[in-house]
């Protein structure tokens, strides 16, 4: 890419699953401080964005976009807002008539709603695909927002979220998004149910190994498999189950999974939870510098799955080695092995420098690499050379 945005994966806060479609004003006000007070901000999350429910019912009379009432201040007070407190403001917007709630959104109003965004100090716009396409494409919307994107004279972080279903990894470079949604949304499960909405942690990851799309990701564009569910419990509506793969909340094995996955496939990371009441687990685990390291690498390469049957091991290239995660599926405590030539570390080496990215422990090794893993929990180790 030339315009310099998303070298590495987008880091922050979105207020869909914490807020959904009561969002206010004072809830983007709260969440801004909360990324400075939790650490998060100093650990590098910086987008705030403001997803649907945001907008009037309706376009004024040139089709620009307004505020709700839940927004009195409008959006060029939240964006300064945001941006006294060093962090960067996200909008969201659809490629369609209607948002997924049914506000009005951009199809066709494109180039306005760019300049609107511009002139407000809008830095990332989620770019939804719900409501009425009048009988376009998905390349042909999208490119239409892209461009107008480009126009405009901000730098804007363009988050495509078609949900995977038209190959985005396969042309949203090329319509000026820097990432785009791989999967459906995922909710905070392990498993979905059947009969629910969304996905589990799980099954994005079997979606991941099986789309073919790390070749398309890296500095400048990034698959997206949604945002992180750490720090949520129940979804609201949801009944309780007794299933043991309906726990909620995650269990802390499951969150690790989750946190070390998300950053071995360089993901976006963007919290999708309560900052407020976030538990030290949860904080410690957002902020934990081996594993944003690995999401941040600056060869921005995706993990990839090297083995997938009653374990399962991946693993990323980075700068100076790589690194290896090690997933028990299983239900017992059990060991899981490699050996550097067996995944896509830097080789050729006589002996490597191992480092346990949960507790900084290191130890050398010829090759072998073998970790013991809770049941559903994940290590995972950042190998180097010499
Ligand atoms: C669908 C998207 O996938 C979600 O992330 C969220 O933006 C909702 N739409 C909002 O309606």
């Amino acid at each position: 890419r030339t315009d310099g945005l998303a070298t590495t994966p987008p880091l922050g806060w979105n207020s869909w699953n914490p807020v959904s479609c009561a969002v206010t004003e004072s809830d983007i006000r709260d969440a801004a401080d909360a990324l400075i007070d939790t650490g998060l901000r100093e650990a590098g999350y910086e987008y705030v964005v403001v997803d649907d429910c945001w907008m009037a019912d309706e376009l004024d009379n040139e089709g620009r976009l307004l505020p709700s009432a839940d927004f009195p201040n409008g959006m060029a007070a939240l964006a300064d807002y945001v941006h006294d407190r060093g962090l960067k403001f996200g909008l969201y917007s659809s490629a369609g008539s209607h948002t997924c709630q049914d506000y009005p959104a951009s199809l066709g109003h494109e180039r306005l709603h760019a300049e609107q965004f511009a002139e407000w100090g809008v830095d990332y716009l989620k770019y939804d695909n719900c409501g009425d396409h009048r009988g376009r494409d998905a390349i042909d919307r999208y490119a239409a927002m892209g461009d107008a994107l480009a126009s405009v004279d901000r730098d804007i972080v363009y988050s495509i979220c078609e949900w995977g279903q038209n190959r985005p990894w396969e042309w949203g470079r090329n319509v000026g998004g820097h990432l785009w949604r791989a999967t459906d949304d995922l909710v905070a499960k392990w498993r979905a149910d059947r009969d629910e909405f969304g996905l589990g942690i799980a099954d994005i990851l079997d979606r991941m190994a099986a789309i073919d799309a790390a070749a398309a990701h890296g500095p400048g564009g990034w698959n997206d498999p949604d945002m992180l569910q750490i720090g949520n419990g129940p979804q609201s509506g949801q009944s309780e189950h007794e299933a043991v793969d309906v726990q909620r909340p995650l269990t802390e094995a499951e969150r690790r999974t989750h946190f070390a996955f998300w950053c071995l496939l360089a993901a976006p990371l963007m919290v999708g939870a309560d900052l407020m009441s976030l538990s030290d687990f949860d904080r410690e685990l957002l902020t934990n510098e081996r594993l944003l390291a690995i999401d941040q690498d600056p060869l921005g390469i995706q993990g990839t799955p090297d083995r997938r049957d009653d374990d399962e091991v991946w693993s990323k290239r980075l700068y100076d080695g790589g690194a290896v995660a090690f997933h028990n599926r299983g239900d017992a405590e059990r060991e899981i092995s490699t050996h550097v030539s067996a995944v896509d570390v830097l080789g050729g080496a006589d002996r490597y420098r191992v480092c346990d990215c949960w507790t900084g422990n290191e130890w050398e090794t010829g090759g072998s690499l073998a970790m013991t893993v809770k049941p559903r929990d994940t290590a995972i180790v950042r190998v180097t050379p010499g």
